[in-house]
């Protein structure tokens, strides 16, 4: 029933929950469908409010967003244009009338006027124990399901709808009213396909007794004409109903213009001759919101798929690529002059059916390893500058730290990953390929001490191996303790050094610090000054020229989805706004900058300085962060010519900054009072730099 006149507005088009792009099965979607990727485990555990409503963060982000008009990222993050005129955008899509009898609503019976469920179906998963069991029926002029047995996920009860013709490089707009017999997350999201089916763009939306409108904007990247909408609901027993359901093309929302927000004046990206900061980015997510490319854009000198090229979404099928979604991104770097990393190659996780199902030998795998490889590197052969080609390959194998037991080492054998960086090279030769994982990055860490044993043996055989990856993912606990979570940057710095020694750059490759919830001012201190260390970490090495962040902000983070007890791991908040870590971050970059006479110069921007061999330490942090500063490798002094990353961002020859003494740091001290946060002094967490 269309009940309100206007009801909708265009305000929350940019996207907001924990995202995830996974294959499942058409309206079936299981567990065993989605157990591949670390997303799925996310999307299970997100769900988890549905049951208790402790993890409610994600749904209540979802929903607060997308109610919110996106007026307070405009001022706080600098954006000139700022969210308001994206809407002016949105709302020049012709979309004149009431949602609810818009012409070009592709919903038929999206508003529940007489007693027809019709086209509307609804799903609940008969295979798990106990069975979920719905009944779908319009009540009070509204589409209803009523649980009679719950699922263990959102996604064993779901209303959808199929048959959506969708065209290709066009936004829509989709807004529908949504309420529940108690608060509950349900998940909405898009599908391309009927058989199969994939998921494509999914939010996290928090439903109340209240009925609520929640609208977006995406990105349709492909020519659909079997595209569905869902909503996954059935968690737990009870309702939930659905009305003036509305899916529209609308015209392509303007861009706003960026200004950075730092007090140094300059984006990140006017020091990429020091350090290249990149970001991990997800589709239709990123494309599909005007703040968040903006911001990208204006900042970033990289990005990174988040998604969009592991193995079972750009070769869903064998020998069938599907480069719409990286080809997309790829264009939008393009045309906003950022760089590329192509991530990953080789990897165990986010693999295809066909893969995993199938049977294979050492000939016949390798076979697909090097076609895969031909598929994706080949395709863009010389546009992406940097590979993972393998990821996350070493692991602990009872208990000693070896290879990972995954299909391609077992089936191929200890040399898949010489034969991958062969291959590879033998592909793109002026690829930089990389070897990523996580948890690599002190020195004297059993698994990181493994994985340069391998790289080095790797190096000395002549495997075409350039870098290695630095993944970042780190951490402070729920109970605010920092053990494990907070790595020793000395260790870091030292493992960067033994690299550069053998002639291995080190890219810091998906930083993020994730925060156990609930989040407080303490926290917030050593998620800021954990970022600003690493960077600054990178910074002083010589072998360190590139640092990616994995997500712009915690309104469109992997993390609460995969790890259910954090959340706030990002550099820009959930209405993407900055937060302290990115001032610190800022500030470390201008210290640098200043260094090689590039801060007081506004014009030297993509420019090095060029004084090289300045060096000297610049206020003594004293622990050792900077020990490498000699370092092998280390390129002479006017080097920015040699195109060589590194080499660009050595002339220094290492700047040693503040950032590891034992004392707070003062950038710390002032990022934290301009952003009004109260300096807690904790001279134990203090000590562990
Ligand atoms: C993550 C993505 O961010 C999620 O959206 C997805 O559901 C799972 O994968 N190490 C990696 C990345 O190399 O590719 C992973 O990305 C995070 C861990």
């Amino acid at each position: 029933m269309f009940a309100t006149s206007r009801a909708f507005k265009y305000a929350g088009f940019f996207s907001v929950a924990a995202v995830g792009l996974w294959a499942a099965p058409a309206r079936a979607q299981n567990a065993g469908g989605m157990s591949g990727a670390p997303g799925a485990g996310g999307i299970s555990s997100a769900g988890a409010p549905n049951l208790g409503g402790a993890g409610s963060s994600a749904g209540g982000a979802s929903s607060g967003a997308s109610g919110q008009s996106g007026g307070a990222p405009n001022g706080a993050a600098g954006m000139s244009g700022g969210a308001p005129s994206a809407a002016a955008g949105m709302n020049g899509g012709g979309t004149s009338g009431s949602p609810g009898t818009s012409a070009t609503n592709l919903v038929t019976n999206g508003t529940f006027d007489t007693t027809s469920t019709s086209p509307w179906w609804g799903y609940a998963n008969d295979t798990i124990d106990p069975p979920a069991a719905q009944t779908l029926a319009v009540s009070d002029g509204r589409l209803c399901s009523t649980m009679t047995a719950g699922g263990e996920h959102p996604w064993d009860v779901i209303v959808g709808i199929s048959g959506l013709a969708l065209l290709p490089n066009q936004y829509y707009h989709v807004a529908f009213s949504v309420s529940a017999d108690a608060d509950r997350t349900i998940k909405f999201k898009t599908g391309f396909g009927d058989v199969p089916y994939t998921d494509y763009f999914l939010e996290s939306v928090a439903a109340t007794t209240t009925p609520q409108v929640v609208e977006y904007t995406y990105l349709n990247l492909r020519s659909d004409p079997m595209a569905q909408l869902q909503f996954q609901i059935g968690g737990s027993v009870g309702t939930v109903c659905l009305d003036n359901i509305v899916l529209e093309p609308v015209a392509t929302p303007a861009t706003p213009s960026y200004t950075t927000p730092a007090t140094s004046g300059h984006p990140f990206k006017y020091y990429k001759d020091v350090v290249k900061m990149g970001t991990a980015v997800d589709t239709p997510m990123f494309l599909s919101s005007p703040l968040h490319n903006s911001i990208v854009a204006g900042e970033f000198s990289m990005i990174t798929p988040a998604n969009s090229m592991k193995m079972n979404l750009i070769e869903p099928t064998q020998g069938v690529f599907d480069y719409t979604d990286t080809d997309a991104l790829a264009a939008w770097a393009k045309a906003n002059g950022l760089e590329f990393r192509g991530h990953p190659l080789v990897w165990h996780t986010q693999t295809p059916s066909w893969l995993t199902d199938g049977t294979w030998d050492r000939d016949s795998l390798t076979a697909v390893m090097y076609a895969h490889i031909d598929g994706v590197l080949g395709h863009y052969v010389g546009q992406f500058p940097y590979w993972d080609v393998v990821n996350e390959a070493i692991d602990q194998v009872n208990g000693t730290w070896t290879f990972r037991s995954t299909i391609w080492h077992d089936t191929i054998g200890d040399d898949f990953m010489d034969l991958a960086f062969a291959h590879a090279h033998m592909v793109d030769p002026n690829a930089k390929l990389f070897y990523n994982d996580y948890n690599i990055e002190q020195k004297g860490n059993a698994k990181a001490d493994k994985v340069f044993e391998v790289v080095s043996d790797m190096k000395t055989r002549g495997i075409p191996i350039d870098g290695v990856g630095f993944q970042g993912h780190y951490y402070v606990q729920p109970d605010g303790s920092t053990s494990g979570g907070v790595p020793n940057m000395k260790a870091i710095a030292d493992n960067m050094a033994r690299y550069a020694a053998i002639n291995v750059e080190v890219h810091i490759t998906e930083c993020d610090f994730r925060i156990g919830k609930p989040l407080d001012d303490s926290k917030t201190q050593i998620q800021t000054k954990f970022y600003a260390d690493l960077l600054q970490v990178c910074i002083d090495a010589p072998n360190c020229s590139h640092f990616t962040l994995w997500g712009l902000s915690d309104a469109d983070s992997w993390v609460p989805g995969t790890f259910p007890d954090y959340d706030y791991a990002h550099v820009w908040d959930k209405q993407l706004m900055p937060k302290p870590a990115y001032e610190a971050m800022s500030q470390v970059f201008a210290k640098a900058g200043a260094t090689t006479g590039m801060a007081g110069a506004p014009g030297a921007a993509g420019t090095s300085g060029g004084s090289g061999g300045s060096g000297g330490a610049v206020g003594s942090g004293g622990t050792g962060a900077v020990s490498n500063a000699g370092a092998p490798g280390v390129a002479g002094s006017g080097a920015s010519s040699s195109g060589h990353p590194s080499a660009a961002k050595k002339d220094s020859g290492g700047c040693s900054l503040a950032s590891s003494s034992t004392d707070t740091a003062p950038w710390l001290v002032s990022v934290l009072s301009l952003l009004g946060i109260a300096m807690v002094r904790r001279r134990s967490q203090r000590a562990r730099a």
